[in-house]
């Protein structure tokens, strides 16, 4: 060991995502493995100031690999917002005796690892866990790719009524301003438009686009919209009043958190979670494990939460395939 590690927490924190357990699970036994001590800390950076600690060992993490949702809760804290919060949730990891942390969450949870860092010296490793998949310098976040599945199930379904009752629908999924879910689960599932921030796509153009079809024997739509666009009822009533066809409203919502987590995100929260113990380990703070290609990295916190390079080329060209394959 390169430092005097010996006991570690973790938490969940932010909106929960499927593989979080896969996570919490790999990240125990790893640290098990090498000899450390581990801690959960309950309700994420809330339960963290009250201090909501339990022990850890590998039986805990027993038959979680393929739960949904996290077995350590989580939630958005608005105290811990505040510099007293963050205080107090430093004292409480002091007190605790833990030495380093390991933070599973989004954007939010890793700014509050900085936090941690910046007031009290906290050694923190972050694990991407978001179903946005919105972080800099990683390919995926773990839960992206069993939200995407659970999208497509969705419209598989909705497609059935679409094609029986020759409607228009028009979907809405999470996201937050990225556009992610709402990308591949078009093409997946053959989506006739998307619609997403930085597509700059005017309703006034797809209500042409669908009056140009329906001339040409086309009598159903899907429309998959990213909540970062705007939402489904509002969407919906304007293209209507444009066209003057009737459009229905869909909002997924919280189904796309839920759910047992698919194979890419129980593997990729396996691999990140032993990363992550490795690399406290080793000595590191401060940073996020990303994943590029195949291969595991840091990612400094900065740019894991404020310089994710949205990548434009890639979803303009994984919408026009989009749209060409749906003509
Ligand atoms: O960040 C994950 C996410 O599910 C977003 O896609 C969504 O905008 C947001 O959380 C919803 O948050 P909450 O569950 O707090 O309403």
């Amino acid at each position: 060991m390169t430092n005097d590690l010996k006991r570690i927490g973790v938490l969940t924190s932010g909106g929960d995502a499927p593989g979080m357990n896969a996570a919490i699970r790999s990240i125990v036994r790893t640290a098990v493995h090498e000899g450390l001590e581990v801690r959960g800390i309950m309700r994420g950076y809330e339960g963290l100031i009250s201090g909501e600690i339990i022990e850890l060992n590998s039986r805990s993490v027993s038959n979680i690999l393929s739960r949904g949702g996290t077995i350590l809760k989580t939630a958005r804290s608005a105290e811990f917002m505040t510099e007293t919060g963050q205080r107090k949730a430093v004292q409480v990891i002091r007190d605790s005796g833990i030495d380093a942390v390991v933070i599973i969450g989004g954007n939010g949870s890793l700014q509050g690892a900085m936090a941690l860092e910046k007031i009290g010296g906290i050694k923190t490793i972050g694990v991407p866990g978001t179903i946005d998949n919105d972080l800099g310098d990683t390919d995926y976040t773990i839960g992206c790719h069993t939200s995407v599945d659970t999208v497509l199930d969705a419209v598989d379904k909705i497609r059935d009524t679409v094609t029986s009752m020759e409607r228009i629908y028009v979907v809405e999924v999470m996201g937050r301003e990225e556009p992610y879910i709402a990308i591949m689960a078009s093409l997946a599932g053959g989506a006739e438009e998307v619609l997403f921030p930085g597509s700059r796509m005017d309703l006034a153009v797809v209500a042409k686009d669908i009056k140009e079809a329906e001339s040409k024997g086309k009598r159903s739509w899907i429309i998959i919209l990213s909540e970062g666009y705007g939402d489904a009822v509002t969407i919906s009533r304007e293209i209507a009043g444009i066209t003057g066809y009737e459009v229905r409203p869909v909002t997924l919502g919280h189904v796309q958190r839920g759910g047992s987590p698919n194979a890419p995100d129980r593997i990729l929260a396996s691999v990140m979670g032993a990363y992550a113990v490795r690399a406290l380990i080793a000595g590191e703070t401060g940073k996020m494990v990303g994943i590029k290609g195949h291969a595991l990295h840091l990612v400094d916190y900065r740019q894991a939460c404020f310089e994710r390079e949205k990548d434009q080329k890639l979803n303009q060209e994984l919408y026009d395939i989009t749209k060409l394959l749906a003509s």
